[in-house]
This record gives structure tokens, C-alpha cells and sequence, in this order.
């Protein structure tokens, strides 16, 4: 009953997630666009800095902005900013579920760091307060303020640091879904601490007759930049736990930098794009990011570690069978001896050479390319048995079949 509650959790809050998701990044992506393509081709009313023709949905829209406000307020203003907020809500809730109430099975991993479930949900919060936290501050340097492209260096070193604290205290999945989570929970507090505050501060100001002052507006604009481009790294991130390809490496910092770069440089095409660009400029993204990608997947696939076992001879085939008799066949056999389960998960049964041959390429990406499998690290496999599993399927897996 308690599997079938925190399921049923997990599926409800992942649907709500998703939904809030989409309604706050697609108004995002609308703004954006729109902001860029606003065109100042006629006369346009006192106040409005630019105009954008749309259509959508059998009807013609004629959408004006107005640069700082209407010099009077309409009696109804909506304000974008709930979705942003629920999506933040939504994802905690979800982020509670998997990873602090299954923390035993999702979030806590011994072989990295042997945290009780009180430690480990602690410092899940640490990181996603705290990560907030130095980014503000360093947003809030002079030096930063002034230059933008330095600070854009600085968060993005800061969203490095995450991915490199949290692989080092969380489980591999764990902490991937952390980097996405910290970097989320800083453009949701974007939304609820800077732009919108802002935004009422100006408001009042011409409601009162006195001119805002433009920083907040910059300083709105910043933030809103920042949110803007790692809107598509953090979606990656986010279904990144279903690729333990992505997640399990060890070096997951350099894997986190080159999704941050691959999708900085798409979202950096369509902000191009949107605002007219035409030729050489909108050549270069594409290229770039495929090349990144290349470079992502040949870093992923590199792992020297396991090659340079024991001069190159392969082990033997009984000790790769003790090895993964010790480690997994207590749940993945016909009759699991851990109690959590009653067959073997996910129809994979690993008790014979057969078996192993069977799962090869399944076994490769959960238990030695990345560090998925035994689950939550319940049989306490070390790093040096996983080399050798790997190396024994890297060398095509010699040994006699009937054992
Ligand atoms: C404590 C129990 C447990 C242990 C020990 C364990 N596993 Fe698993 N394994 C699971 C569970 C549960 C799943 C299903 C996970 C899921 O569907 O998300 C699974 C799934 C798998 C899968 C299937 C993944 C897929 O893509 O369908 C493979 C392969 C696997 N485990 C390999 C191993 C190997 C190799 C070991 C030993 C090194 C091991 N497991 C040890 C519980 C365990």
C-alpha cells in the first residue's frame, strides 16, 4: 500500500509538474518572441515602443508594448507569474515523494556518501536555498552588475560547483536531478524576488506620479536573461533520470557544462531569430551545438579506467559471476532473496554466464558506466568490481557458457 501511495503521489505531482512547466515556459517562449519581434514601422501611440502582428487561432492579434506603462493603468492587468510559481511547487512536492520519502532507494547512495535520510534531505534543501542564495549575491556584485558576460561566466561556474557537491554527497541520479532542481529553483526565485517585485515597484511609481528608476528595470532584465537561457538545459536535466547514460558519470560536472552549452547556443538561435536576424548570424548555433553533442556522447562513452585493468588480461568468468552473484542476484534472480521483492525487477534475472551475456549492454549502462544498479547501492558493489565487470563485457565476455 505505501509502493502504491507514493506511485500514485509521484504520478499526480509529475503530471502537475509538467503541466505548470508548460504553461510557464510556453508564456515564456511567447514573451521572449514577442519582445524580439516587436517593429516600430508607423506611428505608434505615446508610450508604446514597438508593435507585433500575430495570428493564431482564426483571428489577427495586434499586440503593442507599452516600454514602461500605460500612462493609465487598466482596470484589469494579468499578471504572469503563477506559473512560475507552481511549477516550483509542484516540483518540490514531486522532488519530496521520489527522493526524501524513497531517500533510502533514490537520493542517499553509501559508496558516495553514508548520510542518514534526515542528513541527505537536509542538505537537499541546503543546496537548493543556498544555491539561490550565492547566485543573488553574485548577481548583486558591481563588478557582475556592470558586465554581463562576466557573470554569465560566474553562474555558470556556480552551476558547475553544484553538479560537482552534489555528486559527491547524492546518489548519480540524484544528483543530476539536483543541478536541474537548484538551477530551476533560481529562475522561479527570479520570478518571485526580483521581476515581479520590480515590476509592482514601477507600477506604484507611475500610479504616484514619480518616475521608476530604470535599474530595476535592468536588473529585472538581467535575471529574465538568465532565466531565458537555461530554460533548455534545465529541461534536459529534469528527464535526465530517465538516461542514466547522462547522469551516472563520475565527472558529472563536465557533463552538466556541456549541457548548459549545447542548449545556451540553441536558445541563443531562436532569441536571434525571433528578433529578425537573418544569414551568417543564424548559421553558427546548429553546427556548434551538434558538435558539443558529439563531444558529450564521446566524453559519456570514454571510461579508460576499466581498459587499464590488471595489464589487459581479461578475468575470469567465475569471478565476474561471484562478483554479480554477491551484488545483484539477491534481487535479481527467479527468487529474489530481499524482501522488497517477490520477482525479479524488471524481468532481468542475472544468476548464470547466460544470463549475464543476455543483460550485457542493459548491465554496461546500470552498474558500470554509471553507478544506477545494485539499487541505491543496497549490496555495497565497490568501484573496483564494476571495472572488472566492465572489462570482461568490454572483451567480449569469454568464459564457458554452461556455468
Ligand atoms: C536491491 C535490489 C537490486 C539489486 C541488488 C540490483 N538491482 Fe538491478 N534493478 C532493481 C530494480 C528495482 C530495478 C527496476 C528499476 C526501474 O525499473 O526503475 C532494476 C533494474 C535493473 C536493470 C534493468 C534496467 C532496464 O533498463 O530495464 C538492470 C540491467 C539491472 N537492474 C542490473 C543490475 C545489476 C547488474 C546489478 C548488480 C550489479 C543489480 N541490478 C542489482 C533492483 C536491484
Amino acid at each position: 500500500m505505501e509502493i502504491a501511495l507514493a506511485d500514485w503521489l509521484n504520478l499526480i505531482f509529475r503530471w502537475l509538474h509538467l503541466i505548470t512547466g508548460i504553461a510557464w515556459i510556453g508564456t515564456s517562449f511567447y514573451f521572449i518572441f514577442l519582445d524580439l519581434s516587436l517593429r516600430k514601422r508607423r506611428q505608434l501611440p505615446p508610450g508604446v515602443g514597438g508593435e507585433a502582428w500575430n495570428v493564431h487561432s482564426g483571428g489577427f492579434y495586434l499586440m503593442q508594448k507599452y516600454t514602461v506603462a500605460p500612462e493609465q493603468l487598466p482596470d484589469e492587468l494579468h499578471w504572469f507569474k503563477y506559473e512560475a510559481y507552481f511549477t516550483f511547487l509542484s516540483g518540490f512536492a514531486l522532488m519530496s515523494v521520489i527522493y526524501y520519502w524513497g531517500a533510502e532507494s533514490f537520493l542517499i547512495d553509501k559508496e558516495i556518501a553514508d548520510l542518514s535520510q534526515f542528513e541527505a534531505i537536509l542538505m537537499s534543501i541546503g543546496f537548493l536555498a543556498g544555491g539561490w542564495i550565492i547566485y543573488d549575491i553574485l548577481c548583486r556584485i558591481p563588478l557582475f552588475e556592470r558586465n554581463s558576460l562576466l557573470l554569465s561566466v560566474a553562474v555558470f561556474i556556480l552551476i558547475l560547483l553544484v553538479a560537482w557537491g552534489a555528486t559527491n554527497v547524492f546518489s548519480g541520479r540524484a544528483a543530476f536531478v539536483h543541478v536541474g532542481a537548484v538551477v530551476g529553483s533560481i529562475m522561479v526565485a527570479n520570478v518571485f524576488f526580483i521581476i515581479i517585485p520590480n515590476q509592482k515597484v514601477v507600477v506604484a511609481d507611475l500610479i504616484a506620479g514619480r518616475t521608476p528608476d530604470p535599474s530595476l528595470g535592468q536588473e529585472a532584465k538581467q535575471r529574465s536573461t538568465h532565466n531565458n537561457y537555461l530554460t533548455l538545459p534545465v529541461l534536459l536535466m529534469m528527464v535526465s533520470t530517465h538516461f542514466p547514460m547522462i547522469y551516472g558519470h563520475e565527472e558529472s560536472w563536465v557533463v552538466v557544462a556541456l549541457i548548459l552549452i549545447v542548449g545556451g547556443i540553441i536558445r541563443d538561435y531562436f532569441n536571434r531569430m525571433n528578433a529578425g536576424a537573418e544569414g551568417r548570424i543564424l548559421k553558427w548555433q546548429w553546427p556548434s551545438a551538434a558538435l558539443f553533442m558529439v563531444l558529450l556522447i564521446l566524453f559519456i562513452s570514454y571510461d579508460p579506467r576499466s581498459l587499464r585493468l590488471r595489464g589487459g588480461i581479461a578475468p575470469d568468468v567465475s569471478e565476474v559471476l561471484a562478483i554479480t552473484k554477491a551484488r545483484c542476484s539477491s534481487c535479481h534472480a527467479s527468487r529474489p532473496s530481499d524482501p522488497d521483492f517477490d520477482k525479479a525487477p524488471g524481468g532481468v534475472r542475472l544468476e548464470t554466464v547466460e544470463d549475464l551475456r543476455k543483460f550485457s549492454d542493459k548491465i554496461m549502462k546500470q552498474a558500470v558506466l554509471t553507478r544506477v544498479m545494485p539499487l541505491a547501492n543496497r549490496t555495497k558493489m565497490t568501484r573496483a568490481e564494476r571495472d572488472i565487470l566492465g572489462f570482461w563485457i568490454r572483451t567480449g565476455m569469454p568464459g564457458d557458457t554452461k556455468e
